[in-house]
């Protein structure tokens, strides 16, 4: 039993799903994640999208003025460490993810099929034309990360990541059997099932969202707009697979929060965005999460050690404490142009805390 355990010291953890946005966003996002987390991986979906290996560069360069603005104390500053994606399209060639292997900060590359989420009207048409990009990942060891649901419109929104599975998936892994995937944000026992079945090359990032809640929260005596997240929240029983294979030890698993800023006006509307911004408060709701079914004690490898292990990555060397005291989560952050940025859970009080954060 892990019940005991009010204190756990852990190697600093990486976030390998995050989206920080641009320009102005990045003066809250950045700080946020350089709070928590070393390396980030930042996804491209940009308007317009990071496409390229100067895209990537520029982008990153953005970051990093922030990062140097902001009252990030020297030490968070010089461990963050940002590392691109390229978005696919239909129109990246061969030659591009020869030029973003070779060019040290690119470290995977995001694949939205067209339409499936927020700024994703560039992503990929038509799969089957992908081949010599697929070729050229594999050559090069490049991680394709997949925004795992299909798009069709007459696909219930519920079932879109299991046909993506059956219909799409199948297909990848067939032809490009050495290929190294993440699932990005599973939201299903299927897809943990998958990832199960396949495979060391093949492994799945599971958001605090997903962990947490499902969709009796995003929908039960009212609609909760702060749920509202793609893939969507599914039922008690996925949620339950996810927290059980998260917790399970299997390194095939690990972090990725998924955290999605858009403002609270952009939300709470009558067509509001997907997304859940977790950023700074993330390893609270993972520690929180694991502790509600005992296995505290497996935090360390699914925050800290097996992303890095995925992507052939040292782990890294210093260390953050999480200490079983509550901490509430603000009921909304500053964001850009005297916009707000509403969090998960806003103003709910987590169990677990950051040691000295308080
Ligand atoms: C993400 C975003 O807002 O960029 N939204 C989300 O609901 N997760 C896009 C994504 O990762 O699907
Ligand atoms: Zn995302």
């Amino acid at each position: 039993m892990t019940d005991s355990i009010r204190e756990l010291t852990i190697l600093q953890p990486d976030d390998w799903h995050i989206h920080l946005r641009d320009d102005k966003a990045l003066a809250t996002t950045v700080p946020h994640a350089a709070g928590s987390f070393n390396r980030v991986i930042c996804m491209p979906n940009l308007v317009p999208p990071v496409k390229n290996v100067e895209d990537a560069q520029a982008y990153r360069a953005r970051i990093m003025q922030h990062l140097e603005a902001s009252n990030v104390s020297a030490e968070r500053k010089a461990a963050f460490d940002p590392r691109m994606t390229l978005y696919l399209t239909d129109h990246t060639t061969a030659q591009d993810i020869e030029l973003a292997a070779k060019s040290g900060i690119v470290q995977a590359v995001k694949l939205y099929p067209a339409g499936a989420t927020t700024n994703s009207a560039d992503g990929v048409t038509n799969i089957n034309a992908c081949v010599d990009v697929f070729e050229a990942l594999e050559k090069y060891n490049l991680p394709l990360l997949l925004h795992g649901e299909v798009t069709h419109d007459h696909v219930d929104i519920f079932d879109r990541e299991k046909r993506f599975l059956d219909e799409v998936m199948v297909q990848i892994i067939a032809k490009f059997p050495t290929m190294k995937i993440v699932m990005e944000h599973i939201t299903t026992s299927d897809a943990a099932d998958f990832v199960l079945s396949q495979g060391n090359q093949i492994a799945a990032t599971i958001t605090p969202q997903h962990l947490m809640f499902n969709r009796n929260h995003l929908l039960l005596g009212g609609i909760k707009p702060h749920f509202y997240c793609l893939p969507i929240l599914k039922r008690e029983s996925h949620q339950k697979v996810l927290l059980d294979v998260a917790t399970s030890g299997n390194p095939k698993f690990f972090l990725g929060t998924d955290s999605a800023p858009h403002a609270t006006d952009k939300k709470e509307a009558a067509c509001g965005c997907a997304g859940c911004y977790s950023a700074a408060t993330a390893l609270p709701l993972y520690a929180t999460a694991f502790d509600s079914v005992g296995k505290i004690d497996r935090l360390e490898g699914f925050t800290s050690r097996f992303g890095a292990q995925f992507y052939g990555l040292p782990v890294n060397e210093s260390t953050i404490t999480m200490i079983k005291t509550p901490m509430q989560i603000p009921a909304s952050y500053p964001y850009f142009d005297g916009s707000s940025l509403t969090p998960l859970m806003a103003g709910e009080s987590l169990p677990w805390s950051i040691k000295g954060s308080l």
